[in-house]
């Protein structure tokens, strides 16, 4: 089963792809392969949000969505709630097979099961970095809290689930893709909230700061509280992965500390496979599953409260 959102539009985009990936089955390859490649599954360029493809309204339609509803009493309230880790117990493996279920709105790029491009972005860094196995579980598990659109895990709308992140309790940054949408939040023209620095302080560290409530800050939630030993470089991967006007643009480095600073340079790193991993080349899971199995192991109990 796939699930899919709003969208007629979307259904029969996944429909045509389904049968394009079985004409892509004997590509089926393994690790050596790895390129980075020019164009995303659908031949554009990686994150254009302006052209013309199948999916432009529907990703447009997502960031209007998520830029009117995601405020500072939002975002507190869905921390609240998921702090309970009250909605399962299960093993990060387990947890990487229910995500095959979930096709991701907000991305211009990817078609693909989401297992694959956790598997695809983990196994390129895998190869480049070899010694850092830390950083391969981090990819592996980077896009896990994309389960909240699961029924069993609250079935929330995508637009609070996926999609750039941003702070909320300070001015919304021009860099932010889709700005516009921003007049229509709340927040926008609350005296406390819409200033350079809101509710926060500059250094005070990207730790205090509230982000916009998607699957980074659950997963990165989930980890923390289960005791997770993945260094604080993997955590900060974790939650701020989709904050694309920090780590592209710039903006809101005022709130960072020296620790932020430091962590910056592995997500640099990271985002680059996250990006241009997505791609037709898939990856045998039976083949590497007993390699992920083994830093599962080392990094995270056998079961985790989600
Ligand atoms: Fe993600
Ligand atoms: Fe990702």
């Amino acid at each position: 089963m796939t699930i899919c959102f709003e969208s007629p539009e979307l259904a029969a985009a996944t429909l045509r792809e389904e049968k394009k990936m079985q004409t892509d089955a004997d590509k089926l390859v393994s690790n050596e392969e790895f390129a980075v490649p020019e164009n995303n599954a659908f031949g554009k360029s990686f994150r254009d949000y302006e052209a013309d493809g199948e999916r432009k309204d529907i990703v447009e339609q997502h960031y209007k969505l998520s830029h009117i509803n995601q405020t500072y009493d939002f975002v507190k309230r869905m921390r609240d709630e998921y702090k309970k880790l009250d909605k399962a117990e299960m093993g990060i493996w387990e947890c990487c097979e229910l995500l095959n279920d979930v096709v991701d709105d907000s991305d211009p790029d990817l078609d693909e099961p989401q297992i694959q491009h956790l598997l695809q972005s983990a196994e390129a860094i895998r190869k480049d970095y070899p010694e850092e196995d830390w950083l391969h579980l981090t990819a592996l598990i980077h896009d896990l809290g994309k389960i909240l659109v699961l029924p069993k895990f609250g079935e929330l709308p995508q637009w609070a689930v996926v999609g750039d992140t941003f702070p909320v309790g300070c001015a919304f940054d021009d860099s932010n893709v889709h700005h516009k949408y921003f007049k229509e939040n709340p927040d926008f023209n609350n005296p406390s909230h819409n200033t350079k620095n809101g509710v926060y302080s500059e250094g005070c560290g990207l730790d205090n700061v509230l982000m916009s409530w998607g699957h980074d800050d659950y997963m990165y939630m989930v980890a923390k509280e289960n005791g997770t030993t993945l260094p604080s470089a993997g955590l900060f991967i974790i939650r701020y992965h989709s904050f694309y006007p920090l780590h592209k643009y710039g903006a809101y480095t005022q709130l960072m500390n020296k620790e932020d600073k430091e962590n910056m340079k592995w997500l640099k790193i990271f985002n680059k496979y996250d990006l241009y991993s997505k791609s037709k080349v898939l990856v045998d899971v039976e083949e590497v599953k007993p390699y992920y199995e083994s830093l599962i192991a080392k990094y995270f109990p056998a079961k985790l409260n989600w």
